[in-house]
């Protein structure tokens, strides 16, 4: 038979590996393709040839099942992990699940309830598969991941996300997916005069479920196109949400989104440069002060570091003009870079918009500052051929968008 579950077995102790084959041999729907007797060994052989489902006990010398469940659970995909503990080890169990097992099992346990467990985990994720296939060639195209980053705090990157949010999915149509990844302190749904009932930190307690209607459930309307994705209530729920959890919430987001706008805090953590991995565009943000320019430089160095090429990686001026600062001349040598927007330093626009609870790309759309926002969403749809206004500007408009100039965005 073909078709048969492989398995493999994960335990330093020979004799049940054994038990645990001779108990799954017996079924005719499973067949233990290899065990290993060590975390290191099991990577191994998991990148070689995946199994569908791997029993994965946790003390083992080496790297033990913890580290190599996450290890497998990042590289390998395809492979299921059912984590096997003895009792007492309740906090293992819990960084297990947290390091990407599906689901463990306490020794001693009934032959039934491994045989059930194992059941219930390939036919999920078969069932999983069969939606992607099904789902993923019926849309044309992925959603656009932009990540509005910065190294330093207070730059205006929540500014920039909610208004740039609001503004690609002006038109009612665009569907525009807000993830507020300031773990700890996220504040887009306050920018947005939003009352969440959830958050990510709930979503990822039901992220074995997700789908489009799952995900549908813990996103926040602003508009019925633009949703949000808040952040935790409190900032010690921040740690519930792990990278796997934020790259399966990214992904299904693609799925149902034409546009993820991902709020983020000033960190380089590793969470944070897989999300710098996974977008399309970053929208770094410097304002003109040395101490930040310095900053943004060495964000920028290190960005380039990774590959990123500067088609990816976008700077934008905010507060430009703003007293006592370097001229934009001077920003653009010391970054090295030309500067994609300046959005101009403008108290009154910004305050007023969040006191209001209201991008101010809606409040005062005639403003500079808004202008300057249009300017980015605009570049944004240009740049993947979304652009909509009523006259085109002059050709090749992906580069050279200077500040404040162009006012004719008539999408919005
Ligand atoms: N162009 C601007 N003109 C005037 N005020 C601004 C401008 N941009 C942002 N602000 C204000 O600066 C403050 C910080 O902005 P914001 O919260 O967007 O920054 P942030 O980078 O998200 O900060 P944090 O790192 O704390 O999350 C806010 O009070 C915002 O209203
Ligand atoms: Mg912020």
């Amino acid at each position: 038979m073909t078709n048969k579950i492989q398995i493999m077995v994960v335990d330093d102790n020979q004799s049940t590996r054994e038990n645990i084959r001779k108990l799954l041999e017996l079924e005719s729907d499973m067949d233990v393709a290899y065990e290993a007797a060590s975390g290191e060994e099991a990577l191994r052989k998991a990148r070689i040839s995946p199994p569908d489902i791997i029993l994965m006990d946790i003390n083992m010398p080496g790297m033990d099942g913890i580290a190599a469940t996450e290890a497998i659970s990042t590289e390998v995909e395809q492979s299921q992990i059912i984590v096997v503990s003895v009792q007492g080890e309740q906090e293992y169990l819990r960084r297990a699940m947290a390091a990407g097992a599906k689901d463990y099992l306490v020794k001693p346990f009934d032959g039934n309830e491994l045989l059930e467990c194992i059941r219930h985990i390939y036919a999920r994720e078969q069932k999983r598969r069969e939606k992607i296939v099904r789902v993923a060639p019926a849309k044309v195209s992925m959603g656009k991941i932009v990540t509005v980053f910065s190294t330093k705090g207070g730059v205006g990157k929540t500014t920039v996300a909610t208004n740039l949010g609001a503004a690609l999915g002006l038109d009612g149509k665009t569907k525009v997916g807000i993830i507020d990844l300031d773990l700890h302190f996220g504040d887009v749904a306050l920018f947005l005069n939003i009352v969440p009932n959830t958050t990510i930190a709930d979503l990822v307690q039901d992220i074995d479920h997700l789908d489009g209607s799952v995900l549908d459930n813990y996103m926040t309307r602003y508009k019925d196109n633009i949703r949000v994705l808040a952040a935790p209530f409190r900032p010690e729920q921040a740690d519930s949400v792990n990278l796997n959890h934020l790259t399966t919430i990214i992904k299904e987001m693609q799925y149902n989104y034409d546009y993820i706008i991902i709020d983020t805090s000033p960190t380089f953590s590793e969470m944070m440069l897989s999300v710098l991995d996974m977008s399309d565009m970053l929208v770094v943000i410097t304002s003109q002060d040395l101490p930040t320019l310095k900053n943004v430089r060495l964000c920028l160095e290190i960005l380039e570091s990774l590959n990123y090429s500067e088609d990816k990686v976008k700077v934008i001026l905010n507060r430009a003009k703003s007293l006592g600062g370097l001229n934009v001349r001077d920003a653009e040598e010391l970054l090295q870079r030309k500067l994609l927007t300046l959005m101009p330093s403008d108290g009154k626009t910004v305050v007023s918009a969040v006191n209001q609870g209201m991008p101010f790309i809606v409040s005062n759309p005639k403003s500079q500052i808004a202008q300057s926002l249009f300017e980015l969403a605009n570049f944004i749809l240009s740049s993947r051929g979304d652009v909509k206004r009523e006259s085109e500007p002059e050709a090749n408009s992906n580069n050279g968008i200077t500040a404040f100039g162009w006012m004719g965005y008539r999408a919005f």
